[in-house]
């Protein structure tokens, strides 16, 4: 049967990626099968009842393909179980800290108003220097941000498990 949970993601320097296979793994570990593909990997939405939807954060926005596709697609996704996450803080404090108060994208912030998701979740992100285009490299210097990899694994994965939980009690994964 073909896997009612989807986890898709906008990602630059895969670090949002990676998460998005980590939530998948938790899932599968719950016994609950989920497709995990970048937004550029998807047709269509519509056989999936939960969408778990997570993006990258440059300057203050979510990665403009991630943007559209919440735009494009506000109405089914209105219509089906979603969680939100994004990826970007850079540092050792806390997520509030790091993230100086942003949550989510301003401008993006109505279009979730109305798709109402479960949750919005800000996690820690990467990035490596070596990888970055020459702009990001000079912006990041500019910025003076820390640089490394900063995501919390334990936090993604208690974030993950409690995706799993509300899904079993609503019935996914019982056969
Ligand atoms: C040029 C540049 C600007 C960034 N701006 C932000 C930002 O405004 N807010 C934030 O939380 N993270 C910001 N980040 C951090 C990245 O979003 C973060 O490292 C993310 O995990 C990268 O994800 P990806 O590897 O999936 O592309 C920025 C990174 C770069 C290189």
């Amino acid at each position: 049967m073909a896997n009612e949970i989807i986890i898709t993601y906008e990602t630059r320097y895969n670090a949002t990626r990676e998460i998005a296979e980590k939530i998948g793994e938790v899932l599968a570990e719950s016994g609950l099968g989920a497709d995990v593909l970048s937004i550029d990997q998807i047709s269509a939405l519509g056989h999936y009842k939960v969408i778990i939807l997570g993006s990258a954060v440059f300057t203050g926005n979510w990665s403009e393909k991630a943007a559209k596709f919440l735009e494009t697609n506000e109405k089914v996704l209105s219509e089906k179980m979603v969680w939100l996450f994004s990826s970007g803080p850079l540092g050792e404090g806390s997520v509030e800290e790091d993230s100086k108060g942003w949550r989510f994208p301003e401008k993006l912030q109505p279009i979730a108003d109305r798709i109402a998701p479960r949750d919005i979740a800000l996690f820690h992100g990467k990035i490596d220097k070596d990888k970055l285009s020459l702009m990001h490299k000079f912006m990041i210097k500019v910025a003076k941000v820390p640089v490394g990899d900063f995501r919390r694994w334990e936090e993604i994965n208690a974030w993950a498990k409690d995706i799993a939980e509300t899904l079993k009690k609503e019935g996914f994964g019982q056969g």
